[in-house]
């Protein structure tokens, strides 16, 4: 199956839904700061994840479309912020929020969002107990979320082991796809170890998708991502290519010249472009890559539990897309 025709597919048919929940109102500056992302529409790989995981284990797509909604809105809300902390100015081609309109706009459009999102979840049509799990996978997840952005900006111009690297993209990152898979499995009327394999099939995606994202960073096209790239490198990002660049770089003067380059936040185009190429002669490009299939591989082995279908096959086919794209 190919993922990205059809998460093309699943993304076209929520852009109604995705529309419909912010109204016209004042002030119109806020609505339209908090409508630009959702509207413009990323990949969303999260929403389809809702409701494919509600499909595969037999429930109707259909009652989780609200939950696929608020999932998205809520990766929204923590883009809005995340770039306004990263200080990035592109975003899904456009100009960030916080560059567009200002500072205190971002944090309302974000908030906004945020509690929007839980609004559309109270429109869940489940039984009470999954109504509670949905809750339960989703504020954990933002929680972890938040902690994992903060280490995110304390690990910047740090050197820290692969392990607390990987610690941290698992609070940013595959938390939310985690909460994405649990609640669309819920929603479809899952049992409890179906529910928490999904779970595990998503958190493993994460690891492989956000150090796939790394990789995008360093080495993608800012044309085809829509998104800076080379600012993880002046941000001095630990990421495990960098942490397998500072273990494996052989000549002291290159890892010298390596680690001036990184964190600095002045960097020119040609130094951040040294610096990758340090890193691909160090492998460590390579060993990301060898890493992020490794947890895609771990995530579709969770998918057993399911029978064959049409949605199962589609979260197969996200797992490998999230280390096989250009966006
Ligand atoms: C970007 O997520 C943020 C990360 C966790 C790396 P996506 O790459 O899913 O962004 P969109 O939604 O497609 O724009
Ligand atoms: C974003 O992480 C993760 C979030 C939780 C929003 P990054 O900062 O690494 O992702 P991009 O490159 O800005 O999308
Ligand atoms: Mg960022
Ligand atoms: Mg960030």
């Amino acid at each position: 199956m190919d993922a990205k025709e059809y998460l093309m597919k699943t993304s076209r048919e929520l852009d109604g839904p995705i529309r419909r929940y912010i109204g016209d109102e004042e002030p119109a500056n806020l609505i339209e700061a908090a409508r630009q992302y959702p509207y413009a529409g990323g990949k969303r790989m999260r929403p389809a994840m809702v409701l494919a995981a509600a499909g595969a284990v037999g429930g109707d797509i259909s009652k989780a479309v609200p939950l696929a909604v608020a999932v998205e809105y809520i990766h929204n809300f923590t883009l809005v912020h995340d770039d306004f902390m990263d200080g990035d100015e592109k975003r899904r081609g456009m100009t960030t929020i916080h560059v567009a309109y200002d500072v205190p706009t971002a944090i309302l459009a974000g908030d906004a969002l945020f509690a929007k999102a839980f609004q559309i979840i109270a429109e869940l049509d489940v039984p009470d107990r999954n109504m509670r799990e949905v809750l339960r996978y989703v504020t954990q997840a933002v929680w972890d979320l938040a902690r994992g952005q903060e280490m995110d900006i304390n690990n910047e111009r740090k050197i820290v082991s692969e392990e607390v690297y990987i610690e941290t993209i698992r609070l940013k990152t595959s938390v939310l796809f985690a909460a994405a898979a649990a609640g669309g499995a819920l929603a479809g009327g899952a049992d409890d170890r179906t529910v928490k394999a999904l779970h595990e099939y998503a958190m493993a995606l994460g690891l492989g998708f956000q150090i796939f994202d790394d990789y995008l960073g360093v080495a993608g096209d800012p044309a085809k991502t829509g998104k800076s790239v080379g600012n993880d490198i002046r941000k001095g990002k630990c990421t495990v290519m960098v942490t397998h660049a500072i273990r494996n770089i052989k000549d002291p003067r290159t890892l010298e010249e390596f680690k001036g380059i990184l964190g600095n936040a002045d960097a020119t185009e040609e130094q951040v472009a040294r610096a990758r190429s340090i890193m691909e002669n160090a492998g460590s490009i390579a060993y990301g890559r060898q890493l992020a299939k490794e947890k895609v591989d771990e995530a579709v082995s969770k998918l057993d539990i399911l029978a064959p279908g049409e949605h199962k096959d589609f979260m197969i086919a996200l797992a490998r897309y999230a280390i096989d794209r250009e966006v």
